[in-house]
């Protein structure tokens, strides 16, 4: 996106990550490169830049575009141990826009995720609300924080559900950040963007993350799974997703602080059509009336076939991650992405406009490979 902000100084947090890589390059193929800061947990700027580049690469960054970033734009930190802070403050106070992309983002039990995605977070962001200089803090939420039992299509709302209705301590943790901010820091200029599921990248497949698309794979594979095949999943594509994070941080004005980030109505697809394209581009037939919707509980019953279906891997780590994918798939969530169209930007693409990219760049990876980049 075009905009009269190409001197100002944009800090990215988590571009070593899977969302944050995608912003990183789609802002260095701008020309923004060297008015880019990063944010790396880090020992020194260039092992810093080196962890950045090394992620850049699996985004397609070119070398010479890579090796343009400086040592200087690295910012060391984590937000685990927040000590750090009053030591970068002055460079802080140099960014015109940020836009945080890291968190702990795993449905795992990891004992970080609160101290990280709520406190370290809120701790970064109080530091920010005192620059005089900051004129958006666009902060990456998930549009799953509004909990089970809503009536989709859903709307963008500041009202969270309690933390023990949430599935999952992640989604726990992203609703009670985003309420702390708003609500504990008004000289933030927040914005909070709530992309839905993210899943590949619309010309690098799986390259950088197969994140969430092993889930398809062992659907399909098991010939199983909680959904019905006419039910539609709101899925988009990491780099649509980046397209739209860096349009709500460059725009000057915004109708609204809180926009989903998703497929909506008219891009989100239904299983059978998923079905279809992932057997296309294997070069398979569809599962079709052989697909089975079973029950959360009966999920443990295909457990037997997990090795020759799925191939090596844990069946207890199996069981478990498809119960807590089942758990969102069932909410049968569509996210209505109006605000964030009618702010100019694109429409989503569609799943199977570029599931077959997907499917290519994951042969050679196991599912279960694949699977454990969600359980950090
Ligand atoms: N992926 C999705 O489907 C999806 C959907 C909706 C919302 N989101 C949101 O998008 C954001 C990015 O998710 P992602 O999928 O890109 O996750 P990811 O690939 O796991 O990346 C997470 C990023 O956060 C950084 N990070 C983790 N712990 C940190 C800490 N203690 N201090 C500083 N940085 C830390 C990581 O740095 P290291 O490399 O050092 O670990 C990495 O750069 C999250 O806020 C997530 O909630 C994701």
């Amino acid at each position: 996106m075009t905009s009269n902000t190409t001197l100002e100084r944009i800090l990215l947090t988590g571009a070593t990550g899977f969302l944050g890589g995608s912003v990183s390059a789609q802002l260095i193929a701008e020309g923004q490169g060297a008015n880019l800061s990063f944010l790396v947990r880090a020992e020194s700027r260039e092992q810093g830049l080196q962890r950045l580049r090394d992620n850049l690469r699996q985004h397609g960054v070119s070398e010479a575009a890579s090796l343009a970033l400086e040592p200087a734009q690295i910012i060391c930190g984590d937000f685990l141990d927040t000590t750090w802070l009053p030591r970068e403050t002055p460079r802080l106070m140099q960014i015109d826009r940020v836009i945080n992309c890291a968190a702990v983002a795993s449905f795992s039990k990891n004992p970080t995720i609160w101290p990280v995605n709520v406190e370290g977070t809120f701790a970064f962001a109080e530091v920010m609300s005192r620059s005089k200089r900051l004129k958006r803090f666009l902060h990456v939420g998930t549009a799953m924080c509004c909990g089970p039992q809503q009536a989709s299509p859903i709307s963008e709302s500041w009202v969270f559900p309690e933390a023990r209705e949430q599935l999952v301590d992640y989604t726990a943790s992203k609703a009670e950040i985003e309420r702390r901010m708003s609500a504990e820091l008004p000289g933030l200029p927040l914005v909070v963007a709530r992309p839905s599921i993210v899943v590949g990248h619309r010309t690098l497949g799986c390259q950088a993350s197969g994140s969430i698309f092993w889930v398809f794979r062992m659907g399909f594979a098991l010939e199983s799974f909680t959904c019905g095949l006419e039910e539609q999943i709101d899925v988009i594509p990491v780099d649509y997703c980046a397209e739209a994070l860096i349009g709500l941080t460059l725009k000057p004005t915004l109708e609204h602080d809180l926009y989903h980030i998703s497929a909506g109505h008219q891009a989100a697809c239904t299983f059978a059509e998923i079905d279809a394209a992932f057997a296309q581009a294997n070069g398979a037939a569809p599962v079709g009336e052989r697909y089975r919707k079973i029950g959360v509980d009966d999920l443990k019953q295909l457990a037997g076939d997990f090795e020759s279906r799925i191939g090596p891997a844990n069946p207890r780590l199996v069981l478990r991650a498809l119960r807590l994918y089942s758990g969102f798939a069932d909410l049968n969530y569509l996210f209505d992405n109006s605000r964030l169209i009618n702010e100019g930007i694109a429409m989503p693409p569609r799943f199977t406009d570029y599931l077959d990219v997907c499917v290519q760049s994951s042969s050679g990876v196991s599912i279960a490979t694949q699977m454990q980049a969600d359980f950090k």
